[in-house]
């Protein structure tokens, strides 16, 4: 059986990443324990994941003519994900992602955008001739939001599914791109900023997917972390349990979770499987260091799922 492949347009970047004993507070210097410079970026990690999982996955964005450039398109590369119409730009350097990565895991990010700063409808030339037999469009928010509207309108045309993910986090979205999203899957912080409101209770959590529901999504995958997450269709709402595991750097949990959801979904599973394969992605790559790195692929992701309890 030949699936159908998922296409990607989004970030590229070259995380950066310190270890630190807790995250610095302003103005605080901090002796951190361990650097290593590991590729990542929003979109990168988004292909890596879903090609992890043995699905045919394209790669849409830019990287700079440089060393981390290189680096960046052998990572995708060597996961099997095409690479061909990645533009390297001699204008700008590669996006770069500062990160720390304290010792219970939780982290911050500063994204420099470079590279992928620069993309525009211009791009959509390259992704439009992937998006004819495509299962899903996966989109993020680390590109300029022209980009995103105008890849999200061209995969609307043909049909094709619209997968995004709202982060960073950002308060105001054009009102015009919800009714191109088929499903929009922000975490607790970015629903909170999309709604205005804190998500502080499960009322809240459902309250915030019907908001964005009558903005225009189809569906609403809230991203709960070790507490799950909700999800909201215009048939069926259900809070679903998250894998207990024990984590050691939740960078790129978000990016796994999309990942499996959109392979499982290429597949032709359910909506109630693609969370759980979302879930079950995203919790495995928090048990590993760094972005791509920490990506499961297709047999760890089938025998957690066997073995493990939720
Ligand atoms: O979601 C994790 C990613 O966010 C990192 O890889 C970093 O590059 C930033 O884009």
């Amino acid at each position: 059986m030949s699936l159908p492949h998922v296409v990607v347009f989004g970030s590229i970047n070259m995380d950066l990443v310190a270890k630190t004993p807790h995250l610095p507070a302003p103005g605080e210097t901090l002796i951190g324990h361990r650097f290593s410079t590991v590729p990542g970026g929003k979109g990168a990690n988004q292909a890596v994941a879903i090609a992890r999982l043995n699905l045919p996955t394209v790669m849409i964005g830019r990287v700079g003519n440089d060393r981390f450039g290189q680096e960046l398109l052998q990572s995708l590369q060597s996961a099997k994900v095409e690479t061909k119409d990645i533009l390297i730009d001699d204008s700008i350097s590669s996006g770069v992602a500062l990160i720390a990565v304290e010792d219970q895991g939780e982290n911050t990010i500063i994204v420099i955008p470079g590279a992928n700063g620069q993309m525009n409808e211009s791009d959509i030339e390259r992704l439009s001739s992937y998006l004819a037999g495509a299962d899903s469009l996966l989109l993020q928010l680390e590109i300029p939001i022209a980009a995103v509207k105008a890849a999200a309108q061209a995969a609307q045309k043909l049909g094709v599914r619209v997968i995004l993910d709202p982060a960073p986090a950002q308060s105001e979205l054009p009102i015009e791109l919800y009714p191109l999203i088929d499903i929009l899957t922000p975490n607790e912080v970015e629903a909170a900023h999309l709604v205005g409101f804190p998500i502080e209770s499960p009322a809240l959590v459902a309250e915030a997917a019907t908001v964005l529901q009558q903005r225009g999504v189809n569906t609403v995958v809230i991203k709960l972390g070790a507490k799950g997450g909700f999800c909201a269709t215009p048939d069926e709402a259900f809070f679903f349990p998250a894998f207990r595991v024990d984590a050691i750097d939740t960078v790129a949990a978000g990016d796994a979770f999309n990942g499996g959801l959109a392979a499982a979904l290429a597949e032709g599973k359910s909506l109630r499987e693609a969370v759980t394969w979302g879930s079950a992605a995203g919790a495995l790559a928090t048990t590993k260091s760094g972005a791509q790195a920490s990506l499961p692929d297709r047999a760890t992701l089938i025998t957690f799922l066997q073995q493990t309890d939720r």
